[in-house]
C-alpha cells in the first residue's frame, strides 16, 4: 500500500462529506460519488449542503487544493482509487428494520466498477448496518463480479461513531477504531490506511469479525441511549420529590468511575438520525433471532414519552393551550447542527398544534429545514428574543449556547407571561429572577 492510498466515497451526507474533507485535509486524494446531484453540485464548489462547524473551511480548501474531487460516476471513482468507502444512508424502514435500499444501490454501483478492475480493491462499509449485512454484501459482490472476496477483493466493516455538531473534531480525533474484516489482508490495509490518516494520534484499533464490527455500533448507541433515557427516567421522578434535582444527582452519580459523567444530561429525550432508527433495528435484530431485548424496548420507551413533558409543563402553567402563544426555542436535534431529523421538537410542535397553541419557533441554524416540515403550521421568528415578545410561555427544546446567555429578567418583560420551560436545564435554578415562572425536567417543587 501506498503510504496515503487514494480512496473513494459513496454517499456524501453527514458522514461521507465530513470523512471526505478531512481525508482531504490531511494529504489523501478523494473522489467523492452521491446519486445526489444538487449535492455534487455544490460540493465541486466547495460548499457544504448541510452545516457542521469548521466543515466549510475544510470543504473549500480540499476543492481548492484538488485533494477532493467529486464524480457522477461509480466506474471511475472505483477505477481511479484503492478502496471505497460506502456511508450511504441506512434509514428506518417501514417495519422498523433498517432500510438497506441505499446500500445496495451503491453496492450495485460499485460491483459494475469492481468488476472491470484488474488490481485488489477495498470494499468497506461505515453506514451503520445490522449484523449479517456485509457478509452479504460480499457475496452480492462475488455474484456480480465473479471475483472472489478475500482473494481479488477486500470487505471490511468499519462503523462510524462521530457525534454531529463535533464531526470534524471527531473524525481526526476517534475513541478507537473498529475493524470487521472478511480476511488479514484487509484488516491490515485499513489498520495501514488509519496510521496514515491519524499519525499521532491513532487510537486503539480494534480488528474483529464482520459481524462484532456491526453490533459493537448497535451496541454502543443502545447503551448511550440507555444513559440518557436511564436519567431522564430519574428526572421524572426528582420532578415529585420536593428539594430535589437531577442535575445534582447526575453529578453525584457521574463521580462513580464506574458510571461516568457522559450522557447523564436529562432532558426532553434524544432523537436525531441515529438512535431512534438504530435501536428499532436493533429490536428487530433481536426478534429476527428469537431474543428479546427488554432494556433496549424501554430504553425507547421512556423516550417516547419524553418530550411531552414540555406540552404537560405548559398546560400545568397555562390550563387549556387553545390561542396561547408558545415560542418554542431550538428545532435542530442537538446543538451545533441543522439536522432536524428525528428531532424532539418535531413532536412537541404538532402536539402543542394539535392542542389549539399559536406556536412560534426559532433555532440558529436550522430555519430552513424547520420551515419543509412545519410549512404553515406555525410562525417563523427572526430571532430568540422575536419568538419570545409577545409570548405567553418559552419552551426551550435545544440547549444551544445563544440561549444560554439570555438574560431571564429581560426575557420576562418582553413575555405576555413570564413562563420558562427548561426542557435541557439551560439556565441555573438559583438565578431564575422572582418575575419568571420556572418549570425545568428533573427539578422538583420548592
Ligand atoms: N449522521 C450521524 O451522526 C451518523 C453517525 C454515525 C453513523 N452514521 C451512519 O452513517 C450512515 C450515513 O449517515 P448520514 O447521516 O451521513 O446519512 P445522509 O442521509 O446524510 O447521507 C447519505 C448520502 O448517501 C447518498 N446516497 C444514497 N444512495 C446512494 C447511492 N446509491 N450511491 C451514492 N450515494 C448515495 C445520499 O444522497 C446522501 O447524500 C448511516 O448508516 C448512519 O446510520 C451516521
Amino acid at each position: 500500500m501506498t503510504e496515503k492510498p487514494p480512496v473513494s466515497i459513496f454517499g456524501l451526507g453527514y458522514v461521507g462529506l465530513t470523512f471526505a474533507a478531512t481525508l482531504a485535509s490531511r494529504g489523501f486524494k478523494v473522489v467523492g460519488y452521491d446519486i445526489d446531484e444538487g449535492k455534487l453540485e455544490l460540493i465541486k464548489r466547495g460548499k457544504s449542503p448541510f452545516y457542521e462547524p469548521g466543515l466549510e473551511e475544510l470543504l473549500a480548501k480540499a476543492v481548492s487544493d484538488g485533494n477532493l474531487t467529486v464524480t457522477r460516476d461509480p466506474g471511475e471513482a472505483v477505477a481511479g482509487t484503492d478502496a471505497t468507502f460506502i456511508t450511504v444512508g441506512t434509514p428506518e424502514g417501514l417495519d422498523g428494520r433498517a432500510d438497506l435500499t441505499q446500500l445496495h444501490s451503491a453496492l450495485k454501483d460499485l460491483g459494475k466498477g469492481l468488476a472491470n478492475k484488474r488490481s485488489w480493491h477495498l470494499v468497506v462499509i461505515r453506514s451503520t448496518v445490522p449484523p449479517g449485512t456485509s457478509r452479504s454484501a460480499a457475496k452480492l459482490l462475488e455474484e456480480m463480479t465473479g471475483k472472489r472476496c478475500g482473494v481479488d477483493f477486500g470487505l471490511c466493516m468499519n462503523p462510524e461513531f462521530l457525534r454531529e455538531g463535533n464531526a470534524v473534531e471527531d473524525n481526526l480525533n476517534p475513541d478507537r477504531v473498529v475493524i470487521g474484516e472478511c480476511d488479514k489482508r484487509s484488516g491490515d490495509f485499513l489498520e495501514g490506511f488509519y496510521k496514515a490518516f491519524l499519525g499521532e494520534r491513532l487510537p486503539p484499533i480494534l480488528r474483529t469479525s464482520l459481524e462484532n464490527a456491526e453490533l459493537i455500533k448497535y451496541a454502543n448507541n443502545a447503551f448511550l441511549a440507555m444513559k440518557i433515557s436511564f436519567i431522564n427516567m430519574i428526572a421524572n421522578l426528582c420532578e415529585r420529590i420536593p428539594y430535589a434535582d437531577v442535575e445534582e444527582v447526575a453529578r453525584g452519580i457521574g463521580l462513580d468511575k464506574r458510571i461516568g459523567p457522559y450522557f447523564l444530561k436529562a432532558g426532553l429525550g434524544w432523537g436525531g438520525s441515529c438512535f431512534p432508527k438504530d435501536l428499532k433495528a436493533l429490536l428487530r435484530v433481536g426478534e429476527d433471532v428469537g431474543v428479546d431485548l427488554p432494556l433496549v424496548r424501554a430504553t425507547v420507551e421512556v423516550n417516547e414519552r419524553q418530550p411531552y413533558k414540555a406540552v404537560e409543563f405548559a398546560e400545568r402553567a397555562l390550563g387549556d393551550l387553545r390561542g396561547k402563544r408558545v415560542a418554542v426555542l431550538g428545532l435542530a436535534f442537538k446543538p451545533n447542527t441543522d439536522d432536524m431529523r428525528g428531532a424532539v421538537s418535531i413532536k412537541i410542535v404538532n402536539k402543542l398544534v394539535e392542542k389549539g397553541a399559536v406556536v412560534v419557533v426559532y433555532d440558529p441554524k436550522a430555519m430552513p429545514n424547520a420551515k419543509r416540515i412545519f410549512g404553515d403550521k406555525v410562525e417563523y421568528a427572526e430571532s430568540a428574543l422575536d419568538a419570545i415578545r409577545g409570548a405567553d410561555c418559552a419552551i426551550f427544546v435545544t440547549e444551544w449556547d445563544e440561549f444560554k446567555s439570555l438574560k431571564l429578567g429581560e426575557v420576562a418583560k418582553l413575555m405576555k407571561n413570564p413562563i420558562i420551560i427548561d426542557g435541557r436545564r439551560i439556565f441555573d435554578p438559583r438565578t431564575i429572577p422572582p418575575t419568571v415562572k420556572y418549570y425545568a425536567i428533573g427539578l422538583g417543587w420548592r
